[in-house]
């Protein structure tokens, strides 16, 4: 069977695709298993997709891994995702070297507890020279709070006398988003069939084209990412203009 990568235009290709994983509680539940168990297979539907986004070329792939609002979650739960995102660090920066992989993190890093922020550090710092796809990680990451972040940080420059009011601008907003430096997402993908955006890049997200998946995180697979792909090169994006304005170009 020939693969869907083939029908994937190199010309159009997002620069940028993010993705809500969703769905590994669901799926181990499924399956008469604790939601852990589910997390612990949602890392092979991570290293198949990063590894589809950098054999197609992608720059940027971001994958919203636990929210702010994901804290409130049953002690058990949380504790075994962060040692599993330590151990999954460890194991897998041999395939990010090998792979080209850059490793990027956002949110709000230091809420992390002390090991895996340390790992993330030392996964960033290791893979820092690297020139193929940057692979980010949003950990305790929330739009809200990164918003919060960012005016608190525009606020101090205004009060030291730095920015003048007048001048922020739409540019000086996403300099100080966690993002800054990366192009918004062109594509959003969520899995496990939930509608939503659950406090998800609300400011990059302002024109990017929305994919849902009905598979849950851990049956996602190259194939399924690369279908998302081609249907994104099917869409028409207008940005507020009318569809002959676009077809001029
Ligand atoms: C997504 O899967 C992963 C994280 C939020 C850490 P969930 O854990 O939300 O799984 P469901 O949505 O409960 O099935
Ligand atoms: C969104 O999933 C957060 C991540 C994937 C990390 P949730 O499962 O937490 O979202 P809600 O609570 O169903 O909206
Ligand atoms: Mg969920």
């Amino acid at each position: 069977m020939s693969s869907l990568k083939e029908k994937i235009s190199k010309e159009k290709l997002p620069r940028h695709v993010a993705i809500i994983m969703d769905g590994n509680g669901r799926w181990a539940k499924l399956q008469g298993k604790n939601r852990v168990y589910g997390h612990q297979n949602g890392v092979t539907s991570v290293r198949e997709v990063t590894e589809a986004a950098a054999e197609i070329g992608l720059e940027y792939l971001t994958l919203y891994a636990w929210s702010t609002e994901n804290w409130k979650r049953p002690k058990e739960e949380v504790d075994a995702l962060m040692s599993l995102l330590v151990s999954t660090l460890n194991n897998e920066k041999k395939t990010l070297l090998k792979n080209n992989v850059r490793l990027r993190a956002i949110g709000d890093l230091k809420s992390l507890p002390g090991k895996l922020y340390e790992q993330l550090l030392e996964t960033i710092h290791d893979t820092a020279h690297l020139t193929g796809l940057t692979l980010v990680l949003a950990l305790s990451y929330s739009a809200r709070w990164e918003m919060v972040h960012a005016v608190r940080e525009i606020a101090r420059q205004v009060s030291e006398g730095k920015l003048a009011p007048s001048h922020i601008d739409q540019i000086t907003i996403s300099n100080n988003l966690a993002t800054a430096g990366m192009p918004d997402p062109e594509l959003l993908i969520r899995t496990s069939g939930e509608y939503r955006i659950s406090n998800f890049m609300l400011y990059q997200l302002a024109y990017s084209e929305l994919y849902f998946s009905e598979k849950m995180w851990p049956d996602f697979r190259k194939e399924d990412f690369y279908e998302a792909i081609a249907d994104f090169q099917c869409r028409e994006r207008r940005f507020g203009k009318i569809s002959e304005q676009i077809k001029q170009h």
